[in-house]
């Protein structure tokens, strides 16, 4: 870690804000960014208490912030209750708002349409009516397998409204995976469509809803809602199953919201760990929605006149907290998008940005650097190419960004006017926790920089005490903030030992990331995972998930996962393999490498596909027989093994686990 260390603090480029940007954002300079934190260290509950009151719409008033008897399971505002659809829907339409845009839709095809407050306040009745008249109840899990679209936001906000926990599954995710999620959720009730569009291809989705309950585990299902996508062929569960346009088709425009508790479960959102289970996140309602709408001030400078656009999909929980919940709440209007970037060309992204006059850009690292690639064969695609004189501000998320993609995203994309906030957080905290402020922060390229006011992040050793600045360590927070897990659903053991443990004496809550501050300014710059997890492209993959899908192979005897750089991806995944019979060579390595690899695209999805498999006799082990996955790293990144392997039973393996399967 410590050359990467030195590599990181060696950046001294600055950018500070601009005069003009400073002069209207809403928290303008350092002096008012200081005077935020000096608050919230006087008096932590009250800093917190004023935003709630100032920026969420209470139907009844809280009078406790902060309850933490039952510590690390915090409760904030929880006696208050309040309705997360009202307070982005209805609390709009009645401030005047009803004809404002709320989503401009953009097909994979390009085919564009609109939906004011007014009409979505209008249909997330319509289909949460629906959902009421199938006996879904306050309390209820319902899983939305959806692709990106105006019908994905409707599905969420439906279930806001009647206090229903939504529990979203990206659309890239297999069967297996869905019936997973279904059934630790225990969902009542899946809402997909009969195909997506991606690429300008059309993919079937429904087909992985009925593979999944056909799997079993999935009892709990009593519906399935389909929305019509493309008009596919799609087999039909008589009396399951129930398309959109159907259940909503007579149902009452208006729907008066279920008042919850703040601490009723909003959402469970399912995520990667270092072991092959999945974690069910639990959020809250009202601390999470307070946390939305403030980061969309501070981070976003949200301003009526914006047009935003953030590139995440609803199955993460960017497109939680950035598409469906913070900016509807702000009253803004956002750019929904159903395709990718590359398609129909590398120019789609800076060509819906000219045409919809994008002011605030939010995307991720990952897309930036293959966009870069191929402006570089295409130079017509260049963003240079394009009017994006609409932007003002520009972010990224999920993982790090490098300096080079840094400095294209500042001058190529934004003109080299536009300040950039590196937003470092995760499913866990909900919303932003360390990011540079628009109007107050001077960014440097790679750099998260300091944490928003309230936000008590850390870096401590392992035993949980403070490193000096300069020195690598783990990333924590120190204090429990509004928006942060609840518990793991299911599994609140799971969701202490993860968080806060008890090494770092049970109190502070553990990233899982690597991070390091900058001796003289402190500034934050996050060095990546310090557990099994893989960050593929921004998404988060165990290793230990897709270890465990190699081992169901009937061929596999013994898998290890290991993640290695990879220039577009961020990190790429590569797979040790022992099989039951001989180490294959030649033209079978290909052919079962094919077959291992479509294996884990049906196990899990597409996106967790190794990148590489080898083959060996046998794995390193240490003579407990513990997997030495350090070695595998730096056999995986090709560097010279200086470790003892002594102790390992076959050394030759090393020259068989060197060889990627070409
Ligand atoms: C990584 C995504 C560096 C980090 C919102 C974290 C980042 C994980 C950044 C969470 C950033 C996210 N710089 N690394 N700005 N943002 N990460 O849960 O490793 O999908 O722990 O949430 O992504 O991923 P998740």
């Amino acid at each position: 870690m410590s050359t990467t260390i030195e590599s990181v603090l060696h950046e001294t480029r600055l950018f500070p804000p601009s005069e003009e940007f400073k002069a209207q954002a809403a928290i303008s300079g350092m002096e008012a960014y200081k005077a935020l934190c000096a608050k919230a260290e006087a008096d932590y509950e009250g800093f917190w208490a004023e935003l709630a009151r100032e920026n969420v719409v209470w139907q009844q008033p809280f009078t406790v912030t902060l309850d933490e008897s039952g510590a690390p399971f915090y409760k904030w505002f929880s006696d208050g209750k309040l309705n997360a659809s009202y307070n982005c829907l209805d609390k709009n339409v009645e401030a005047g708002l009803g004809d404002k845009t709320a989503i401009i839709f953009e097909a994979d095809g390009g085919e564009v349409s609109k939906v004011t407050y007014k009409e979505l306040l209008a249909r997330v009745s319509q289909f949460a009516n629906a959902l009421k008249s199938l006996g879904v109840q306050k309390g209820d899990r319902v899983v939305i397998y959806l692709p990106m679209s105006v019908e994905g936001v409707i599905a969420m906000q439906a279930c806001a409204r009647i206090g229903a926990t939504h529990s979203v599954v990206f659309g890239g995710f297999s069967a297996h995976a869905l019936r997973d999620r279904i059934e630790d959720a225990g969902a009542v009730l899946v809402i997909t469509a009969d195909e997506q569009c991606r690429g300008g291809r059309n993919m079937p989705l429904k087909p992985a809803v009925d593979e999944a309950i056909g799997l079993g585990g999935c009892g709990s299902i009593r519906n399935v809602i389909v929305f019509k996508r493309t008009g596919g062929p799609v087999e039909w569960a008589e009396g399951r199953d129930l398309w959109w346009h159907d259940v909503v088709a007579g149902q009452p425009l208006e729907c008066e919201p279920e008042w919850v508790d703040a601490e009723h479960p909003l959402f469970l959102l399912y995520t990667s760990g270092s072991t092959g289970k999945p974690k069910g996140v639990q959020h809250s309602t009202g601390g999470y929605l307070l946390h939305s709408i403030v980061t969309m001030k501070w981070t976003f400078d949200i301003k009526p006149t914006d047009v935003y656009w953030c590139t995440a999909d609803i199955g993460w929980i960017t497109g939680h907290t950035y598409v469906t919940y913070g900016p509807l709440a702000c009253g803004a209007t956002e750019v929904v998008f159903e395709g990718v970037p590359t398609y129909p060309d590398a120019g789609r992204f800076w060509r819906m940005i000219q045409d919809h006059k994008v002011s605030v850009f939010y995307t991720a690292p990952t897309a930036i650097r293959s966009l870069i690639k191929l402006a570089g064969a295409h130079p017509e695609l260049h963003p240079g190419k394009f009017d994006l004189s609409s932007l003002r501000l520009l972010g990224t998320v999920g993982e790090p960004i490098n300096p080079e993609a840094w400095m294209w995203f500042h001058e190529a994309v934004g003109g080299s006017r536009c300040p950039i906030a590196d937003t470092w957080w995760q499913t866990e905290t909900g919303g932003h926790m360390i990011t540079p402020l628009p109007g107050v922060t001077p960014t440097v390229p790679g750099s998260c920089t300091l944490p928003l006011p309230g936000i008590m992040a850390a870096i401590v050793d392992e035993t949980g005490h403070d490193v000096e600045w300069g020195k690598g360590g783990l990333l924590v927070v120190k204090k429990p903030w509004p928006s942060m897990i609840r518990t793991i659903w299911n599994d609140p053991d799971r969701f202490r030992k993860s968080y806060f443990p008890e090494d770092l004496g049970g109190k502070l809550y553990l990233a899982g990331d690597g991070s390091v501050r900058d001796p003289e300014t402190g500034y934050f710059t996050i060095m990546g995972r310090i557990d099994d997890v893989l960050n593929v492209s921004g998404h988060r993959l165990g290793t230990m998930e897709i270890e465990s899908a190699l081992v169901a192979h009937p061929l596999v005897a013994e898998a290890a996962v290991v993640g290695k750089p990879h220039d577009v991806k961020g990190e790429a995944v590569v797979a040790y393999v022992v099989l039951k019979r001989a180490r294959p060579t030649g033209d079978e390595a290909k052919e079962i490498v094919k077959q291992l690899r479509d294996w884990v695209g049906h196990e899990i999805g597409p996106i967790a596909k190794p990148d590489e498999i080898r083959f060996g006799d046998n794995l390193p082990k240490t003579r407990s027989g513990k997997i030495m996955r350090r070695l595998l790293r730096a056999l995986a990144k090709g560097e010279e093994i200086t470790q003892d392997v002594s102790t390992l039973e076959n050394p030759a393996i090393l020259d068989q686990l060197n060889e990627a399967v070409k």
